[in-house]
């Protein structure tokens, strides 16, 4: 794998953005996978310059989104089909047919599950997988302990989690939901290339575990080190802890 560590979080997003924006134009009908949270906020807002200054296309891109909150639906503010329109979807020229996120409000929640493996099944697998890093470890939302087998499914979020994103739900870590739907750590590490991306001083102890400490499902963003095309880009605070 490779690792950049860059200056600061601005430095670090752009890199990831730079990485995806190549993807895009070696094909312009690459099939990406997507993550939300405050890190990607930044990537993001930089597609989204790329896309208004450099004529970048999102048009023929094909997106899927690690998660989503389960009981949230898509019009819910706080739901990662919302955070997806307004940091990327609707600022660029993203195609609605193309964009998939689960639907955290499906009836039949393992249904939903089921269908989102087989969508990214036909869409051709993921090319380039995004994926941030939370303060328990998870990628995506797969908490500890998650086997490295693990497939789309309903997971129940951490503790450390509900707090880690209560912000967005008012700071009240009780408002965030219990439950979410998310690729597995197999789905994860069954894209042809993954991009890890982390900034901050909060990040550097959980990233010395996953990337130092031993290869486990009780940190499942160590699994990354069992994928043979992985790029980590951090910036020098998060990067604080590793030897
Ligand atoms: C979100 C996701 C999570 C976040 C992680 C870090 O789709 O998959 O794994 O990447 O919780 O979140 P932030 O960037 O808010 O620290």
């Amino acid at each position: 794998g490779r690792l950049l560590i860059l200056p600061d979080p601005n430095a670090a997003t752009a890199a990831a953005a730079r990485l995806i924006a190549q993807t895009i134009r070696n094909d312009a009908r690459a099939v990406l996978g997507l993550a939300t949270g405050r890190t990607m906020e930044g990537v993001y807002a930089r597609l989204a310059a790329m896309h208004r200054d450099e004529a970048l296309s999102f048009s023929g891109v094909t997106t899927f989104n690690l998660d989503e909150y389960v009981g949230l639906s898509a019009s819910d503010p706080n739901s990662y089909h919302h955070y997806m329109r307004t940091h990327l979807f609707d600022p660029v020229d993203a195609d609605p047919a193309r964009v998939h996120l689960p639907d955290g409000a499906a009836a039949d929640p393992g249904a939903e599950c089921a269908a989102y493996e087989r969508a990214i099944r036909a869409a051709g697998g993921i090319a380039l997988q995004l994926l941030g890093i939370g303060d328990t470890g998870h990628i995506g939302f797969n908490e500890p302990p998650s086997a490295f087998d693990t497939r789309t499914r309903v997971v129940e979020l951490d503790e450390a989690t509900r707090r880690q994103n209560a912000p967005m739900f008012g700071g009240d870590p009780e408002a965030v939901p219990r439950e979410a739907i998310t690729m597995g750590v197999g789905t994860i590490l069954e894209s042809k290339r993954l991009l890890l991306l982390a900034t901050g001083p909060a990040k550097a102890a959980i990233l010395a575990a996953a990337l130092e400490g031993p290869v486990t499902p009780e940190v499942s963003a160590s699994a990354i080190r069992l994928h043979p095309d992985v790029t980590v880009v951090l910036d020098t605070d998060a990067a604080a802890a590793l030897s």
